[in-house]
């Protein structure tokens, strides 16, 4: 309420032109937000990157996106205004009036680059971010074909062959994190979903065999969590912090469902093995199971019993693994075979033995035969998926597991998170095959190692 009277108040002034609008402060957002899913280095609609300020003043096809002083003039406010065609953000919800006002007040007072030197953006995609430790690895995947293992990086997620015996490709995109990556089944397709926190979400469609990426969606004000990709490949369904489920469509990156039935921040997704629903985890402690056609909420599928930060999926059956808080994996049926009543607890399968630490990562292996947890611990158990007892403990990290991935052979689990190191284990031993850090340390700091 009382952020809508500031607005309300705040209106009048900055449609007369009053108010200085700031373009660090008040056009950049909207721009990141809005516009540069379609708008950045990686993809230029247009010949247009709305990303820095030098990017708009050099501007696209039509010239630069601005005129200092003449809004009327500028590219920008027509094509956000529909004077120019097609209308942008092109085919989404338009800019509000005050978003336009922002826009226009700024270039009316003269289109001044106020962004601070230390907010000046230095990573491009021939410019790749210079690492001085290692950052926290939030995701991992393996190739269906098993030759790459794609990890997240700061601003980039870096392609390694999958024995961690090299780097292949960097691909430098616009989100600071990202929280989850996955590959389609054909390994065609390459999603990352995360973004910058308090700014925007953003999920990244990526050609792996190329390193380009194909379609940026950016959604919501905060960072995305949980990508899965349906078995077909033709759907991306991911959580956000506004505690909905999107489901997007894979090629053209358009939106297709927003699933809004979790009442807190949804942090995992899988498909089940038809693709037609969808199981989503959240912090609100629910397991949400959803038609993944409609959006319409089937039914809940755990007892709720402590905030949940993961779920996989057997890889031929309807049972998902979850778990979180309480420390405890269970796996669950995803769908009840009877009646369903409210807080029952019929279609737990199996509870898996209380974790050292919270529950942050969960693998199933491709083979049916493992699952793997990792958290706070910080150790990686892998049990027999069928008898729930304890096969192996894969040890070596000094704090915190937020990945876990199993190879598609089911031989080696790959492990990340707090210390920065990747870990691969033989997942059948438990034995460290391999450790290292994924990115390029800068020569300031190998020195004084
Ligand atoms: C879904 C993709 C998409 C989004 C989102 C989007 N654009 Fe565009 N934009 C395009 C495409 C495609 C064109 C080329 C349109 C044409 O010429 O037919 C374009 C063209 C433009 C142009 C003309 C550039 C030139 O020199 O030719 C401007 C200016 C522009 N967009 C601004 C914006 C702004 C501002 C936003 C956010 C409010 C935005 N766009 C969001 C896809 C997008």
């Amino acid at each position: 309420m009382r952020a809508f009277l500031l607005v309300a108040s705040w209106l009048p002034a900055i449609l007369a032109g009053e108010t200085g609008a700031s373009y660090f402060r008040d056009v950049r957002p909207i721009l990141q937000r809005q516009c540069q899913g379609c708008h950045q280095p990686a993809v230029k609609s247009s010949g247009l990157d709305l990303t820095t300020f030098d990017a708009l003043e050099t501007g696209g096809k039509r010239g630069p996106a601005f005129r200092a002083g003449a809004p009327a003039e500028s590219l920008l406010v027509k094509y956000v205004k529909g004077d120019a065609q097609p209308m942008m953000p092109l085919g989404a919800t338009p800019l509000t009036a005050e978003q336009i006002a922002w826009i226009v007040s700024w270039i009316a007072g003269g289109a001044k680059n106020d962004t601070p030197a230390a907010a000046k953006d230095t990573i491009s995609l021939d410019r790749p971010p210079v690492y001085l430790q290692p950052p926290v690895i939030s995701a991992l995947a393996f190739s269906p074909d098993g030759k790459t293992l794609a990890v997240s990086g700061y601003r980039e997620l870096l392609l390694h062959k999958a024995d961690g015996s090299g780097l292949i490709s960097r691909l430098v995109g616009q989100s600071e994190r990202l929280n989850s990556i996955a590959y389609s089944a054909d390994g065609s397709t390459l999603v990352a979903a995360g973004g910058t926190p308090a700014r925007f979400g953003e999920v990244q469609i990526w050609d792996p065999a190329t390193g380009k990426l194909k379609r940026s969606v950016t959604l919501t004000a905060d960072t995305l969590f949980g990508a899965s990709i349906s078995p077909d490949g033709k759907e991306i369904a991911v959580g956000g912090a506004d505690n909905s489920v999107r489901l997007l469509d894979a090629s053209s990156g358009k939106e297709l469902q927003k699933i809004g039935n979790h009442e807190n921040w949804v942090l995992g997704t899988v498909f089940g093995v038809d693709g037609r629903r969808v199981v989503s985890v959240g912090r609100d402690q629910a397991a949400k199971l959803s038609d993944a056609g409609s959006g319409a909420f089937l039914e809940n599928v755990n007892l709720l019993r402590g905030e949940l930060a993961a779920v996989a999926r057997h890889p031929k059956k309807n049972v998902v693994v979850i778990g979180g808080e309480d420390r405890v994996p269970y796996v669950y049926l995803m769908d009840r075979p009877k009646v369903m009543k409210i807080a029952d607890d019929t279609t737990l399968v199996r509870k898996l033995p209380r974790q050292d630490g919270l529950i942050a990562a969960l693998a199933w292996s491709p083979n049916g035969k493992m699952i793997a947890v990792g958290g706070m611990g910080p150790q990686v158990n892998v049990y027999d998926s069928d008898s729930g007892t304890l096969s192996v403990s894969c040890k070596g990290h000094e704090a915190g597991i937020y990945a876990i991935a199993f190879s598609p052979a089911s031989d080696r689990l790959a492990t990340g998170g707090f210390d920065g190191h990747v870990r691969i284990y033989n997942a059948a031993t438990g034995e460290l095959v391999k450790d290292f850090v994924p990115v390029p340390l800068s020569a300031a700091v190998t020195t004084r190692e």
